[in-house]
């Protein structure tokens, strides 16, 4: 048993807190990390807010990197001393899923068996089964993706979640490659990370629209070769007129990737992108919004795909290190993302940044 500092969200709406927490040693498949690094993700905010369920208190953060201190029973994937990346789920290796060769639709994916508590005893929730505001924390070994020890913990961490989003919605969802334009609209971290991974797919060009100008000149820095202030003129016409820039006579971008997570923005979209193309859906609507009202006959019309990426279709073995090695080499700057580097007690302070626009992440030293 270990006890440790963590991030806990008690309860629905209230203020995160600073709590002691004991974290037990690795069962069977199970490895536990001194967490170095963990960005501030919307999706702790969720939580916090009672918007993904009702299993308070929470564990907060899941966007981390840090060292395997000890392994459980039967565990081969990792040892101590290895750097890792987390991610949200193990596989089964067993479901229908993962015997096609999709693992990123495991049916059966696991977290750590065992419960991490407060002090009284009381069980916490980690956050995407992972909880890494915490000095200490436990995870199912599948959970931890060994990459290079020299990368900076506090820029690869963010590859196990947004980072990863946007730039698989754009590689492994969208098969963004050289040839191809795409747009990205919302240049927040996951869309941003869309267009730098699109633009290191060889993609031209990357059109990168926001209502936020200071969003943009981010993108541009990113890779972005266009600009679209949505605020100010009409997407749909912007992105169609670009793409014919470079590729006459087309009616949009092969690609559009939509990193908002609402109607309108899906819908433009939908018309935003050229006959045959395809729209990847990656920012997360509410429960509550609805497909937009739209003529079945320009569904059927424009042809294509109308898909949507869920954590980037990534498998983490697959591409936590890819990324990492593109970081290292300076081609994927995941330096970018991190806008401040922060420590436990200020993770509050952090979801109030995030609202203002002003972070791509805050990201929590440990
Ligand atoms: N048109 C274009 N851009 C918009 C619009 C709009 N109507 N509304 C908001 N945006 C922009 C914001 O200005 C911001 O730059 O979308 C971006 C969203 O970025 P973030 O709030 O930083 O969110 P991010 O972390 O990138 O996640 C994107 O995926 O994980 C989900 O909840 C998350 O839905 C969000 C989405
Ligand atoms: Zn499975
Ligand atoms: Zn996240």
């Amino acid at each position: 048993m270990h006890q440790v500092r963590a991030v806990v969200a008690r309860a629905k709406g209230e203020p995160v807190s600073i709590e002691t927490i004991n974290v037990p040693d690795p069962g069977p498949g199970e490895a536990l990390v001194q967490v170095q690094a963990c960005g501030v993700c919307h999706t702790d905010l969720h939580y916090r807010e009672g918007g993904i369920n009702d299993e308070f208190p929470f564990l907060l953060g899941h966007e981390a990197a840090g060292v395997v201190e000890a392994v459980g029973e039967g565990v081969t994937e990792v040892a101590p001393g290895d750097f890792v990346v987390l991610n949200w789920r193990a596989v089964c290796g067993e479901c229908r899923a993962c015997k096609r060769g999709d693992l990123h639709y495991c049916f059966n994916t696991h977290n750590a068996t065992q419960k991490m508590t407060l002090e009284d005893g009381t069980e916490l929730s980690p956050a995407l089964g992972i909880g890494a505001f915490a000095e200490k924390t436990l995870v199912a070994a599948g959970q931890c993706t060994k990459v290079d020890p020299d990368a900076r913990p506090a820029a690869v961490g963010l590859l196990g979640c947004g980072v990863m989003a946007g730039a698989g919605a754009a590689i492994n969802t969208g098969g963004v490659t050289r040839g191809r334009s795409v747009a990205v609209i919302g240049c927040g971290g996951v869309g941003v990370a869309a267009i730098a991974a699109s633009a290191l797919a060889g993609a031209s060009p990357v059109i990168a629209v926001d209502i936020d100008p200071r969003k943009l000149e981010r993108a541009k820095a990113l890779g972005a070769t266009h600009t679209v202030e949505s605020s100010q003129v009409d997407p749909v016409e912007e992105i169609k007129r670009i793409a014919a820039e470079t590729y006459e006579g087309a009616d949009g971008a092969d690609v559009v990737i939509e990193a908002v997570g609402r109607p309108e923005t899906w819908k433009q979209a939908f018309y935003a992108r050229d006959l045959a193309g395809t729209v990847v859906l990656v920012g997360v609507p509410t429960p509550d919004m609805k497909v937009p009202d739209l003529p079945l006959i320009d569904v059927f019309g424009r042809g294509g795909a109308l898909k949507s990426s869920w954590y980037g279709d990534c498998l983490p073995s697959r591409d936590f290190p890819m990324l990492v090695d593109l970081y290292r080499q300076g081609r994927f700057d995941l330096d970018a993302f991190v806008s401040e580097e922060i420590g436990l007690e200020d993770v509050e302070a952090a979801f109030d940044k995030m609202h203002g626009g002003d972070v791509l992440r805050s990201v929590v030293i440990l």
